[in-house]
């Protein structure tokens, strides 16, 4: 029906909305794919413009994901059916990947945006918080320890299948299906980033201690 296509739309738009270029060039007047890493992401925000930038494009992005899989609850969800059906979640799955494909190709910034994870988080976190909050720490125990995103990003990715299936021991395939597909995105994603990591090229980040020169 019309109702579904208008989701669906809307998914895209917001999954759309290029946090990292368009708070850059507000703020600082840069575009953050033109330096770092070049992606238009929470991370290359926080490498290029500092960490209250990175922040606040995180959270934005995780709220844009967040935001897209609930939207069968915040409009009218009554026309896809009961919220504890099968079909209702599948239909949820799918408007969070809606939003990071937005997040990937975003209509308002020549189709040239991020790597999807912290719209994927923000995906994960609609869908099932307590795999979301393994997806955390996992993903800050790699980073502490490793100092690279992109590692971290991967782990946390895997983390979510993995939980749901043998921590939380889920009754919902599409749930398994969906985190599956969600570590073959990152992979996909962040390709670059593993080949620097095997070469051992990729930057570094450090949250709480500057690199010494
Ligand atoms: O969220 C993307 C992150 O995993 C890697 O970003 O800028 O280091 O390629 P970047």
């Amino acid at each position: 029906s019309i109702y579904l296509v208008g989701i669906v739309i809307l998914a895209y738009l917001f999954g759309s909305i290029p946090t990292a270029v368009w708070f850059g060039q507000a703020f600082y007047s840069v575009d953050v794919r033109e330096y770092g890493s070049g992606n238009a992401g929470a991370t290359n925000t926080f490498r290029v413009l500092g960490p209250k930038a990175g922040a606040i494009v995180m959270f934005v992005d995780i709220f844009k994901g967040w935001t897209a899989t609930n939207l069968p609850y915040l409009l009218d969800g009554s026309i896809i059916g009961d919220h504890n059906s099968r079909y209702f979640v599948n239909f949820q799955l799918a408007l969070g990947v809606i939003a990071v494909i937005g997040h990937l190709f975003p209509i308002f910034a020549g189709f040239r945006g991020g790597k999807g994870v912290a719209t994927l988080f923000g995906m994960v976190l609609a869908i099932h918080a307590p795999a979301a909050l393994c997806c955390v720490s996992v993903f800050v125990i790699c980073l502490l320890v490793s100092h690279y995103v992109s590692l971290s990003s991967i782990l946390a990715g895997f983390t979510f299948p993995i939980s749901v299936a043998f921590i939380f021991k889920t009754t919902v395939p599409s749930v398994l299906l969906y985190g599956i597909a969600i570590c073959a995105l990152i992979l996909i994603t962040h390709q670059k980033n593993i080949e620097r990591l095997l070469k051992g090229h990729e930057s570094k980040i450090y949250l709480f201690k500057k690199k010494n020169p």
